[in-house]
């Protein structure tokens, strides 16, 4: 039988096994996910320093090259699927495919198949990291595109979000979109939520193409 690691890693390669993992983008309304390229790593290495991102993400700081070996890692990695996200509204000229956009980069959204009793779980994590482009639906609609894509091409069937329990505004969100709690750590002061895929209000039917 074929392990579970190995069924995931054949479905993140896309349909016909050939296509590269990373080499989608998504367009939605407000926003677009690119793949999340070296390009970005700079920018994405700035926003990790902010105390408030670093603890609404449970992150720790790196040093930029720390950060670009991540980056490797997460590119390798093939149960781990990361988009940067782009605000439509910076975006110099017209959506280039193959452009890393950077002067729209906004954030990064992403799921992570880490669950060895079902690898078609998949915990989710955004980031809107530009206080700009915050409150006006970018979140959201992100993260329906994400769970929009992660159902087409991975068939994953429930999501899970793990939140610190001080993150308002993130449980919030999840909490619209229909995610309901599962559990709570004290240890950690987080929540975990959960929600199967059939009943979410997903992005659909979405944009898609490769890079
Ligand atoms: C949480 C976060 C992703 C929200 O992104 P956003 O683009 O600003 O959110 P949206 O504009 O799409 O808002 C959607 C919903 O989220 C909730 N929400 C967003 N910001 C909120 C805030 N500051 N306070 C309370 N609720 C908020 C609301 O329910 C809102 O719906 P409504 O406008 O109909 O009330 C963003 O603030 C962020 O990235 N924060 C830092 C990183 C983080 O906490 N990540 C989550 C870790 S799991």
């Amino acid at each position: 039988m074929e392990a579970p690691e190995a069924a995931a890693a054949a479905a993140v390669d896309g349909d016909d096994g050939k296509r590269q993992k990373g080499s989608w983008y998504a367009v939605g309304e407000r926003a677009v996910l690119v793949p999340y390229l070296r390009e970005h790593v700079p920018r994405y290495h700035e926003w990790m320093q902010d105390p408030a991102l670093l603890e609404a993400t449970a992150s720790e700081p790196l040093s930029l090259d720390q950060e670009f070996e991540v980056h490797r890692s997460w590119t390798l990695d093939p149960l781990k699927h990361t988009f940067i996200v782009l605000d439509k509204e910076l975006i110099q000229g017209e959506f280039v495919v193959g452009n890393p956009h950077t002067e729209a980069m906004v954030g990064d959204v992403n799921i992570y198949m880490n669950d060895p009793d079902d690898m078609q779980l998949a915990e989710i994590e955004i980031m809107i990291a530009e206080q700009k482009s915050r409150g006006k639906g970018l979140g959201q609609e992100v993260i329906l595109m994400m769970m929009a894509f992660a159902v087409e091409k991975y068939r994953i069937h429930t999501f899970r979000a793990k939140i610190s329990d001080s993150n308002t505004a993130s449980l919030k969100l999840f909490r619209k979109l229909g995610f309901k709690d599962a559990s709570y750590s004290a240890a950690f002061k987080e929540v975990t939520l959960e929600a199967p895929a059939a009943e979410l209000p997903l992005a659909s039917p979405l944009t898609i193409g490769s890079w």
